[in-house]
């Protein structure tokens, strides 16, 4: 079969590094370049497209990199520019991609910008940060809410004015309404472009700008929302410190700019869940290629919500709209832990692979790691620390990657105490372990991937959700040419038939259960206790 010309973005698969937890190659403690170019190899044989690093950039580490305090370097603690360099061209010369985080809605207060912007009143760079008189009686000039916990705004006691930040107070938020400063952070794209970074992920996209007449959000009547649960950050509705027009403008200005060096991706952060809110950073196909789809994550395993999510998707995407799943990330809990266990891990393996748009992989999904419990003196994650009370704190899924079974499974040296606790199971979950092994999360992650990569259906195909199966089944077809194929997804504990007779019979390429399935009749196909199989339908069936 002839196959399209379709951009790497589209036909690829994304695997999200978190750098600190990777792999240590200097005895730290903490992940670093080195230690991801050591690993490249690993994610070539993984099957993957493309690595997208979260920050390395000089940072004092408030919020893990996401406090940057210089956009056009890298924190020694990683390595040095010539580090990256390196890693760069070994990750070309394997053909994979690379991905930088791009956080453009704050910096760190240690940033020169913000030093020089806190100086004085007349400062020339301070309105390249959102600065404000208090309210008549002292307070701060709106109820504006941190994502972190509190008050959004900061009183500095030297030039008597509170300064605006969305998340922790050593993140204050950059002022995007000055074009002085939409002019700098084109300069900083241009500076890794140039370098050959072949994309970037932007860091909370939608929060760039806000209300210019800085009104109070209304208060939040309706419980908590639809994404993850944020405590009191949820008692407002984001209307006016979120999601104005304007960030649509900058967009368009970073989309031109990105095509002007070709064949580069632009991918952003927009933890939204009201479609029509997402789907506008598509624009009109000159805004972010890939506007991260974060819906399938809070929702409970059940199929019928999985399949009207993703049936909602697929009818408000754009027209020559490319959709995209995620479904684990630094900031959330990984799979097997959302999910209720290792087999629905499995069946959501499947589904992430199966669906139709890109998928991100989140650093060892693919070998099936869980959150680990962090004892309460060693929590790392500000968040964890500030909000407590509803699950905040995100060091569970941020653990070392466990490569092998020796001490400190093999993510730093035997006797250097990793930065986060290692998951007590490393000894039998790791890549050693599973790599040889025809039951284990990493060959169904690997045998997913190389069948996606195969099989035009499956990265190119339609979609098509198939009715009259039981209520705890998502079934759906992924069609090209003559290629058809069925995926039928289990979501219950308990057996399940389908009567699918008009789909004639088929061959399971794949089953998440590890024995051969080989032919089937689709007139009685007995799914398993959460079992997902990949069948490709006959010809003519
Ligand atoms: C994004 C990042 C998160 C970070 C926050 C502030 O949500 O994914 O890790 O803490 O932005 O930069």
């Amino acid at each position: 079969m002839a196959e399209r010309k379709i951009p790497w973005w589209q036909k690829g698969i994304i695997y999200q590094i978190y750098p600190r937890s990777f792999k240590d190659s200097n005895g730290d403690g903490i992940g670093d370049l080195h230690g991801i170019i050591e690993k490249l190899e690993y994610v070539k044989w993984l099957g993957m497209d493309a690595i997208w690093i979260s920050p390395i950039y000089p940072s004092p580490m408030a919020d893990f990199g996401y406090d940057v305090s210089d956009y056009v370097g890298i924190h020694p603690m990683f390595g040095t520019m010539e580090d990256f360099e390196r890693l760069l061209g070994t990750a070309h010369s394997l053909d994979l991609k690379v991905i930088l985080d791009f956080v453009p809605n704050h910096s760190s207060d240690q940033h020169p910008w913000f030093q020089e912007s806190k100086s004085s009143r007349d400062n020339p760079k301070r309105d390249w940060y959102v600065w404000r008189d208090p309210k008549p009686d002292g307070g701060p000039p709106n109820n504006w809410l941190s994502v972190f916990g509190g008050i959004a705004w900061e009183w500095d006691g030297t030039t008597e004015q509170y300064y605006l930040h969305s998340f922790l107070k050593e993140q204050p938020d950059l002022n995007w309404r000055n074009p002085e400063v939409q002019q700098a952070m084109l300069d900083v794209l241009r500076f890794w472009l140039d370098k050959g970074v072949d994309g970037v992920r932007i860091d909370v996209i939608f929060k760039i700008f806000k209300d210019l007449q800085l009104r109070d959000n209304p208060p939040r009547t309706d419980g908590h929302g639809h994404g993850k649960n944020l405590g009191e950050y949820d008692s407002q509705y984001h209307i006016y410190d979120q999601l104005q027009p304007e960030a649509h403008e900058v967009l368009r200005a970073f989309r031109r700019l990105f095509d002007s060096y070709g064949d580069r991706v632009l991918i952003g952060e927009t933890h939204l869940f009201n479609w029509a809110d997402l789907v506008a950073f598509y624009g009109d196909r000159d805004e972010l290629h890939v506007p991260f789809n974060f819906a399938l994550i809070y929702l409970d395993w059940d199929a019928a919500s999985f399949r009207r999510v993703v049936d909602e998707y697929e009818a408000v995407l754009p027209l020559g709209a490319w959709p995209n799943y995620v479904l684990g990330c630094h900031d959330d809990h990984r799979i097997a832990t959302r999910y209720g266990g290792m087999a629905q891990a499995r069946t959501a393996a499947m589904l992430l692979l199966t669906l139709r748009g890109t998928p991100t992989v989140y650093y060892g999904e693919e070998i099936g790691m869980a959150d680990v419990a962090i004892p309460p003196e060693q929590v790392q994650d500000p968040w964890g620390l500030q909000v407590k009370g509803i699950g905040a704190g995100r060091d569970p899924e941020r653990t070392p990657m466990q490569w092998d079974g020796s001490p400190n499974a093999g993510f730093t040296a035997e006797g250097v105490v990793p930065w986060l606790p290692l998951a007590p199971d490393f000894a039998t979950v790791n890549v050693a372990a599973e790599k040889d092994d025809v039951s284990s999360m990493l060959t169904l992650y690997r045998r997913l991937i190389q069948l996606r990569r195969d099989m035009p259906a499956l990265h190119v195909g339609q979609y098509r959700p198939v009715d009259g199966v039981p209520a705890d089944c998502f079934v759906y077809l992924r069609q090209e040419g003559d290629q058809r194929l069925l995926v039928a997804l289990n979501f219950c504990a308990d057996e399940r038939e389908l009567t699918l007779s008009y789909l004639g019979d088929g061959t399971v390429m794949l089953s998440t259960y590890p024995d051969e399935r080989g032919h089937v009749d689709l007139s009685a196909l007995v799914l398993r206790p959460h079992e997902g199989v990949l069948i490709e339908l006959t010809a003519g069936g």
